[in-house]
């Protein structure tokens, strides 16, 4: 099993590029199929959720050629309904298929992925915005699902606004008959990503980004090339490893009003952040100042993915900062590492206390999800002496390369 060995203690500086967003490109990659040529996806990270999205294609039936940060897929046979459950436990996302595959095909089978990393992911919200677009859904043993039907458009309103549930019916009804309208839609802007996706191959989705979305079914669809968006989670994560080592970092190619939340929370902390069109320049001359409590919730709110990383920034501010977790029931499991290292802190339900501490110290670590895994890579690189961090399968599903970058930023770390 192989672990990253950081010796920390160094502030990050320098400049890297982020990569494009790991939560655009698996919906837009379920997407491709519903075009009716050849799609290329550019900006498209180098990720293990990628290349399990790249198997899922072909086992549909789709030609999937990769260029770099290219991806070229040609679904114009892409005729197969039915995915394994090997191919679908192994990323969380793979249900986004569901949709895609059931517009194209009239039918899906496919089981969901068990098992707990944040809590229970349940796909009740998917599964009966699809019976309100006339999805016929048996529940089989063994989480196996199967979906057939003539869909058309309808009016579905989610009861919390899930990222993937909305995916689901934009994929679900862009092109079947009639239009559908999503109430209550995540706000996320992957959402929106997929419905410029989408309107690129000849869809017709309006309200992307906002709470209600309204999609025209359409009969015909074709090809496109489009850029995947930077990703906000990745350019977070840096961010508060620059913070946390009183660092000095620029990071190009984001897009800063998608980190609003937490370039707030750091400036409160006192980071000077400044932004110059794709560019974020983040700097931390003094010792981090607690914030005021950190809440999670939907887009626009405080990105859920961005908890961990602020608060292994926070275990070395001065001061308390209080967590809260609205989104996932079990999402501070990164809390043990980061004891490990010599970070207070308290947890109860879903509420985190973290203490400031003056330093940490290097301890081994396992990385128990994927931003949890970053939180502990932050926390290593600001504590002295030397940390390993274990189970780099979960680092490696979001964050690209990531050895390499954060070489570029000074840090030293090795993969073994
Ligand atoms: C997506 C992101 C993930 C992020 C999350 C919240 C991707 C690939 N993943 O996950 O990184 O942390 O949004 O911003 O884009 N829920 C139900 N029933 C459902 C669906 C969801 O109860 O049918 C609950 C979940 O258990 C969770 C909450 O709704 O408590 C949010 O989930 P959702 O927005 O669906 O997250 P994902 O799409 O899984």
């Amino acid at each position: 099993m192989s672990k990253l060995w950081i010796s920390g203690g160094r502030r990050l500086e320098g400049e890297i590029t982020v990569q494009g967003a790991k939560n655009s490109v698996l919906p837009l990659l379920a997407a491709s199929i519903l075009a009716g040529d050849e799609v290329v996806l550019e900006n498209c990270p180098d990720l293990a959720d990628v290349d399990s999205a790249i198997d899922i294609l072909r086992l549909l039936g789709a030609e999937v050629k990769r260029d770099k940060d290219r991806i070229h897929i040609n679904p114009c046979n892409a005729a197969q309904s039915e995915v394994p459950p090997a191919y679908m436990r192994r990323m969380r996302s793979s249900v986004i298929f569901l949709g895609a595959v059931l517009a194209r095909t009239g039918s899906a089978c496919m089981s969901f992925p068990g098992g707990c990393e944040l809590g229970p992911r349940p796909i009740d919200m998917h599964l009966e915005a699809l019976r309100t677009l006339g999805a016929q859904i048996v529940e089989e043993e063994r989480n196996v699902i199967r979906c057939a039907g003539q869909l058309k458009g309808a009016r579905v309103r989610l009861r919390f606004p899930s990222v993937g549930a909305t995916e689901n019916v934009m994929l679900a009804s862009c092109t079947c008959d009639g239009e559908t309208i999503i109430e209550n839609a995540a706000r996320e802007p992957e959402i929106e990503d997929l419905a410029g996706f989408l309107n690129a191959i000849g869809c017709r989705v309006r309200g992307a980004g906002s709470p209600v979305i309204l999609i025209e079914g359409v009969k015909k669809t074709h090809g496109a090339r489009y850029r995947v968006i930077a990703d906000r989670i990745v350019a977070g994560t840096y961010c508060c490893a620059a913070a946390a080592t009183g660092g000095m970092v620029t990071l190009d190619g984001v897009e800063p009003s998608h980190l609003a939340h937490l370039t707030q929370a750091l400036e409160a902390a006192g980071c000077s952040i400044a932004v110059d069109d794709d560019r974020l320049h983040l700097q931390m001359k003094q010792r981090l100042r607690a914030v005021a409590p950190v809440v999670t919730a939907p887009y626009p709110g405080f990105a859920t993915d961005l908890q961990a990383p602020l608060m292994a920034a926070m275990t070395v501010a001065q001061g308390q900062t209080r967590f809260i977790e609205t989104i996932f029931e079990n999402r501070f499991q990164h809390a043990d590492g980061l004891r490990a290292m010599g970070a207070d802190i308290v947890t109860d339900g879903r509420t985190a206390w973290v203490n400031g501490v003056g330093t940490l110290h290097g301890a081994d670590t396992t990385a128990t999800d994927l931003r949890g895994g970053a939180s502990l890579v932050i926390a290593a690189l600001a504590a002295h002496g030397e940390s390993s961090i274990g189970a780099l399968e979960h680092l490696d599903r979001g964050y690209a390369h990531l050895e390499q970058q954060l070489r570029a930023l000074g840090a030293v770390c090795e993969r073994t």
